[in-house]
């Protein structure tokens, strides 16, 4: 009988995708009063590409864009800026132990790949020669730039390759950027709630600038309103699984236009989709990341050996332009770009690109399946839905790999409410199929390579994920979600807000400088948690910081779990479950009882750098310890975990934590 409800279950899922794919074959609106697409290469310098709606010039060979023109603007690039600061590809990378160095990916080789009335393709190559080693990236790239015929906007993409016998390299960033005008677009939208009236660069030039450059407190806005208020573009990050339109509305009364960067899948993005990055920021600057270390430091690098050969390709990604008449409300732009965002992505993968090594949907497979929890000692131990888990494809690795895998590609759906999954449009390949669930510590690896061959559906019976657990629960702080959301956030300092997320408690933890609230709370005595009394949303910070005691000078801070034992513990061994949703240069130390003792319980240095507390994240990284307590460290009554965060040279060192769990010691049966 449940079998028979599974196979209904695949067959639904099957049904959706069929739909899915019809649906998705075209979708630019292409009608007969749409003009043709047109190429003019004739300029040494440039080509211009138009579609009658929208017109491309990109400087050649460079394949900098250097114009973007529609609905009678006849750039919505500054044009102030130098040509090759406009549009643009750009890495930042290192030869290994050396220094890094910021480039934009500057052509050498212009070629049309294909040129007819729906659509062109133009592709600008960099190839690397031994005679650019330690000053350019050692990886041949292409970029290309697509317009197809009746579409408001036009498609870029990158392929990374390295041939054998190319030098080692560590690439932390991969990205394209546009700047748009700044006297035109003030409005910035990353979500339907994070979107607003943004200062301006010269606003941020007459600021002050706070604890690190990206930060800066607002003193003389040319818009009064912004006085007193903290810009910093990490405000506004956002993860890779959400990270799907944001961009920019210009007001202007006779033509409000608005520009959107849209990504309409993140299978080419570094590090899984819960891996934080930027979007749109002051400038007007719009972003598509595709790698960065950002909040995951350089532990997600994409460090290649010396020969290893790769090949990659980021994007498409779509910049897609809208307008209105003068009359309509500009902020009705981001809704129509959202739906434009759904559109694209029902459209993936795309079928359109020339490049053979972009992977088209009828060369791609799927994976279907169900995940089932079993959390021996809880709940009875009953089998439980894998609800809403997290289930991706990624390069083979060990449990929770993923979240530090920045080469290959990943594939990442969520579950449904009774566990059912469907990856879809994989690229052939080797894979392991890796999970998480909110509600559950650990992650799930499943034992068999999974490979994914052109057109392949692989089913996966019930798959049983058991989470680390070596006893029934004496105790727990949190919610294991691998952020430290469910804790308490303070106020921001009234010198320091973003107006914006005033009034929004779930973007809170985005306001600026909250690591010194902590101290402001305990300015001398650490936080204290005593278990059955303390509540984790009002007494347990979110963030084990340290503590400022003068100027440039830091404290380690030490934080206490009391909790009570009826009786004398059971003979055997507890288990303290602590999971971690952000490290950045912490030395953890943990006691039983006594603290300082030696040796400590746990002991990690200079663990993480995903730099979370200073990006106003929630979380970085995730970390799971199991640390054993023996029965006879324990005892009768009252017992105190310490919990120290020694590291204190600055202000950003510490953790987050995500939920910490007492466990008695395992029983038979
Ligand atoms: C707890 O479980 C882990 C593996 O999940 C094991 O290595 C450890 O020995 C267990 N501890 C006890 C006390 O059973
Ligand atoms: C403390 O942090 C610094 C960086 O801020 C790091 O270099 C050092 O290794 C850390 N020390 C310990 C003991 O964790």
């Amino acid at each position: 009988m449940k079998k028979q409800i599974f196979m209904l279950r695949w067959f639904g899922i099957m049904i959706m995708q069929l739909c899915f794919l019809l649906a998705g074959s075209s979708d630019d609106n292409i009608s007969d009063s749409s003009a043709a697409v047109k190429l003019n290469a004739e300029d040494p310098e440039q080509v211009v590409i138009d579609n009658g709606i929208v017109q491309l010039t990109v400087s050649k060979p460079q394949g900098y864009v250097i114009g973007i023109s529609y609905h009678g603007i006849d750039n919505v690039l500054e044009t102030r800026h130098a040509l090759h600061d406009r549009g643009y590809f750009d890495v930042v990378w290192n030869e290994p132990g050396k220094n890094s160095i910021a480039q934009r990916i500057n052509g050498t080789h212009f070629s049309i790949v294909a040129s007819d009335e729906s659509q062109v393709e133009v592709s600008f190559v960099r190839t690397w020669t031994s005679s650019m080693q330690g000053t350019d990236v050692p990886i041949n790239i292409d970029q290309r730039y697509v317009m197809r015929r009746g579409s408001s906007g036009f498609y870029s993409y990158a392929i990374f390759e390295r041939p054998q016998s190319f030098p080692a390299v560590e690439v932390d960033q991969v990205r394209t950027v546009y700047k748009l005008q700044e006297h035109r677009f003030h409005y910035m939208a990353v979500s339907d709630n994070r979107q607003r009236f943004m200062p301006t660069m010269e606003d941020r030039e007459s600021g002050q600038v706070l604890a690190y450059p990206e930060a800066v407190l607002l003193t003389l806005p040319s818009n009064e309103d912004f006085k007193g208020e903290v810009d910093d573009k990490y405000q506004y990050s956002c993860e890779n699984k959400d990270n799907r339109v944001h961009g920019w509305i210009s007001f202007d009364s006779k033509a409000p236009v608005g520009f959107w960067m849209i990504t309409p899948s993140d299978e080419f993005r570094n590090a899984g989709p819960t891996k934080q990055d930027l979007t749109s920021h002051v400038g007007p600057i719009t972003l598509s990341m595709f790698v960065s270390t950002h909040y995951g430091g350089k532990e997600v690098t994409m460090a290649f050996q010396e020969g290893e050969t790769y090949k990659k390709v980021f994007g498409p990604v779509f910049v897609y332009l809208n307008s209105l008449s003068s009359n309509e409300d500009p902020h009705t732009l981001w809704p129509d770009a959202v739906q434009r965002m759904y559109k694209e992505a029902r459209s993936w993968p795309y079928d359109f690109p020339h490049s053979r090594d972009f992977i088209p949907p009828t060369r791609r497979g799927s994976a279907i399946g169900r995940l089932i929890v079993q959390d021996r000692y809880n709940r009875g131990g009953r089998l439980l839905y894998g609800e809403s888990a997290y289930v991706g494809l990624a390069l083979p690795g060990s449990e929770g790999s993923w979240q530090r895998e920045s080469k290959g590609y990943q594939f990442w759906t969520q579950a449904d409410n009774k566990g059912y999954f469907m990856i879809k449009n994989v690229i052939p390949g080797h894979y392991n199929l890796f999970a998480w669930v909110p509600g559950f510590i650990g992650d799930y690896k499943h034992n068999n390579m999974i490979t994914i061959t052109s057109g392949s559906l692989i089913k996966l019976d019930s798959l049983v994920y058991s989470p680390p657990r070596n006893g029934s629960t004496l105790w727990e702080i949190g919610f294991p979600d691998r952020t430290a959301a469910e804790f308490y956030i303070p106020d921001p300092n009234p010198k320091f807000i973003n107006k914006l997320y005033k009034e929004q408690p779930t973007n809170k933890f985005r306001q600026y400088g909250l690591w010194e609230r902590y101290a402001a709370l305990y300015p001398h005595n650490d936080l204290v948690y005593t278990v059955g009394v303390d509540r984790y949303d009002r007494d347990w910070f979110f963030a084990h910081v340290t503590r400022r005691i003068g100027n440039g000078v830091f404290q380690p801070t030490t934080w206490q779990i009391i909790f009570e034992l009826k009786d004398n513990a059971i003979r055997g061994s507890y288990t303290l479950q602590l999971a971690l949703a952000s490290a950045t240069h912490s030395q953890l130390q943990i006691w039983l009882n006594e603290e300082g003792d030696n040796p400590a319980l746990f002991e990690r240095v200079n663990m993480g750098e995903d730099n979370a507390i200073a990006r106003h994240g929630i979380h970085g990284l995730y970390w799971l310890f199991s640390i054993d307590i023996p029965s006879d460290r324990l005892v009768k009554g009252r017992n105190t975990i310490y919990l120290r965060q020694s590291n204190a040279t600055n202000p950003f060192q510490g953790v987050m934590y995500d939920y910490i769990r007492l466990e008695r010691p395992p029983t038979l049966n």
